[in-house]
């Protein structure tokens, strides 16, 4: 299916970039989410596009376009004529399967419904639908107008002519697509990656290596860009212990269980960049 307008549910930091980078490839773009959040959405939009420019990647033609193919609505009924959704809400099955009911009753029975979950069963999104083969994963990375990957999750309903469009359409994004054929917890990048920053919060919690001395280890040690404890802050610690969560319950082993430190800094309020205190303090 040939896709010309999508919708984005949830404009905070990876439904804004996926929606911003759709358009700047001519797709058209509906944001639905609250007055607020679409309101930063706007303008974190327009900021990064003008660093593209100011880089000279896009000309200010290019800016202006990708501007007006967006439009913003606080009405959920406003996307009733695109042909895709991507779902990029809070990380919380029933928040999600609510959602996914309501999109499957409003959009055209042919449009596709994806999700940028980092760790919920895709199958389980696609269950709450009528449409249980036109459901599928496409995992962008944070930001998403600078990261390279999509990772399809395939779920163990979603067709041939699914798959194929959203191969199509990451392309289409600029990005390299992989495929996670299995509908496992965590996907690839989670299930690698996650166990890694949960370790990193371990070594902090176990008073083996100051947070400075783990992020240096792994940065200078195996040639990574950020150490682990950084990287968690940009994605969220809120968003890293749900995913532990999901690989601790989805894989019923114990060598997934969250770093009690990282359960404390959540309970705390300190989930990284986004509150301004994480592993490091963002204030001031
Ligand atoms: N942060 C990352 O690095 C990252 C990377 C890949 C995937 N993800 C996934 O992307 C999704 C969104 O994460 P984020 O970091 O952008 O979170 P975020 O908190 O920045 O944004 C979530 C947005 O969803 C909105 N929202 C919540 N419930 C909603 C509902 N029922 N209807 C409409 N809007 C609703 C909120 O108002 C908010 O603007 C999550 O599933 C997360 O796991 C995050």
């Amino acid at each position: 299916m040939s896709i010309s307008k999508i919708g984005v549910v949830g404009a905070g930091q990876m439904g804004s970039g996926i929606g911003q980078v759709a358009a700047t490839v001519g797709l058209d773009v509906v944001f639905y989410d609250n007055p607020q959040a679409l309101e930063r959405a706007t303008s974190g939009i327009e900021k990064s596009l003008s660093k593209f420019v100011e880089k000279e990647k896009i000309s200010d033609a290019d800016k202006s376009d990708a501007i007006s193919r967006i439009s913003y609505s606080k009405n959920l009924d406003a996307l009733k004529d695109v042909d895709l959704v991507v779902e990029a809400i809070v990380e919380d099955l029933n928040v999600k399967t609510e959602l996914f009911e309501q999109l499957d009753r409003l959009v055209k029975p042919e449009a596709i419904l994806v999700s940028n979950t980092s760790s919920i069963s895709i199958t389980k999104l696609a269950a709450a639908t009528k449409r249980p083969d036109k459901v599928a994963g496409m995992h962008f990375m944070n930001p998403v107008p600078l990261m390279k990957l999509v990772e399809g999750i395939r779920g163990i309903q979603t067709s041939d002519e699914t798959w194929g469009s959203v191969r199509a359409l990451s392309e289409k994004m600029g990005k390299t697509f992989v495929e996670s054929v299995k509908d496992s917890p965590g996907f690839i990048v989670n299930r690698i990656l996650m166990p890694m920053i949960n370790e990193a919060v371990f070594t902090l919690h176990e008073g083996i290596a100051s947070v400075e001395d783990i992020d240096q280890s792994m940065k200078l040690g195996t040639n990574q860009p950020m150490g682990p404890l950084t990287l968690a802050d940009f994605i969220g610690l809120d968003t890293c212990l749900a995913i532990m969560n999901v690989l601790h319950e989805g894989l019923g082993d114990s060598k997934y269980r969250p770093c009690p430190l990282l359960r404390t800094y959540v309970d705390a309020g300190w989930v990284g960049r986004k509150s301004g205190r994480g592993f490091y303090n963002y204030e001031g």
